[in-house]
């Protein structure tokens, strides 16, 4: 890890705002993300408890690409394209209990829950003698999970999860979040472009004066943070003699004392922010949902039996929404502005921002 009082990490690399201002406002450049990012990248999809039973099925959105994950009778969670073979139905608009086999709502057709194979034709010998069944599977999508959290990558060519992963599940502190449970789910609309969110979770600058209050209690002149593959991570600790952030939630029993005093914040990337504290471990998923709109999806875990007590919701709330939210989308509002531009940057706490507008870059070149 590199404490960033005074340079920069990579010592010669300069903190400058690559991205340009259309990045966050032209419906262009979304469905191009859509299409070469999310399209060929790990998304957070799911988690596993929102398929709990085997024939469980979920229709989730990657990239450009809907998706149909599928709990096998066998328990596997897998993923099809949330097509139709016959005429391009989806096979689900919402989650539900499908069996052994999915049936399209359209004609009827029937696809095995296990390994997608077309099984039935409705009056196949009368209307659809010549069709061969073999030739007319669901076309499979890579799915694979990470604790406990569901992944896909439409990329047919894809690296599986864990090379992309690489060390994160390393680097994330001493948590094991499979065993914890997830407390609560909480959704908020963020007039923002999803970038603005991100490079807002991994700006160090703003910890000191937009949330002097609600983070003050943290020591950020030793925030450290380091890069993981294309992945951030980052922890900082309790001043001394500071009172950590209250909430009546249980403390987590598995990590060791030394860790309840540390705050971490991580990036898997693109787009699922994390972070950790004694009582909570936390994915905040920001899903772009157009040029200027994207949702923050947030799950909070915690140790079994424990609850999210409204003052720990409206701490966490108070800084994810009424703080970052607030700020990115005044921005995304200030950026409409003919005027709108960016000043210099910061040179070792904002820095973390050129290298996510390089990795970007590259996937979209
Ligand atoms: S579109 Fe699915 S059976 Fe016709
Ligand atoms: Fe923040």
């Amino acid at each position: 890890m590199t404490a960033v009082d005074t340079v920069g990490q990579a010592g010669s690399e300069r903190a400058t705002f690559l991205l340009p201002k259309h990045a966050y406002l032209d419906a262009g450049w979304y469905a191009r993300e859509q299409r070469e990012l999310f399209g060929k990248v790990w998304n957070l999809v799911a988690a596993e408890i929102d398929l709990p039973e085997p024939g469980d099925v979920l229709p989730v959105q990657v990239g450009c690409h809907p998706v149909l994950l599928v709990r096998g009778t066998d328990g596997v969670i897998r993923g099809y394209l949330n097509m139709c073979r016959h005429r391009g139905m989806a096979l689900a608009c919402e989650a539900g209990h499908a069996g052994a086999n999915v049936r399209c709502p359209y004609h009827g057709w029937e696809f095995a829950a296990d390994d997608g194979s077309l099984v039935r034709i409705p009056q196949r010998s009368g209307q659809f003698a010549d069709t061969d069944p073999n030739a007319w599977a669901l076309l499979p999508v890579a799915v694979q999970s990470w604790a406990g959290l569901v992944f896909c990558n439409p990329d047919p060519d894809a690296a599986p999860l864990e090379e992309f992963l690489g060390e994160l599940p390393q680097r994330i502190g001493p948590f094991d979040p499979l065993r914890l449970t997830q407390v609560a789910r909480l959704r908020v609309p963020l007039r923002c472009n999803w970038k603005l969110y991100i490079e807002n979770h991994i700006d160090v600058l703003h910890l000191w004066y937009l949330h002097a209050d609600s983070l003050g209690m943290f020591d950020h002149a030793g925030f450290a943070h380091d890069w993981v593959g294309p992945h951030w991570v980052s922890d900082e600790v309790l001043r001394p003699g500071a009172d950590r952030p209250r909430g009546a939630m249980l403390p987590i029993a598995h990590i060791p004392d030394e860790e309840r005093d540390v705050l971490r914040a991580n990036l898997i990337f693109p787009n699922v922010p994390t972070s950790s504290s004694e009582t909570m471990w936390i994915t905040y998923q920001v899903v772009p949902t157009g040029p200027e709109t994207s949702e923050l999806d947030i799950r909070v875990l915690g140790e079994p039996g424990s609850q999210l007590d409204a003052e720990s919701e409206a701490t966490l709330l108070a800084v994810l929404r009424d703080e970052d939210g607030f700020a990115v989308e005044q921005i995304q509002r200030v950026l409409r502005s003919p005027k709108f531009a960016v000043g210099p940057l910061a040179s070792a706490h904002e820095l973390p921002i050129t290298r996510f507008h390089r990795l970007l870059l590259e996937r979209l070149a």
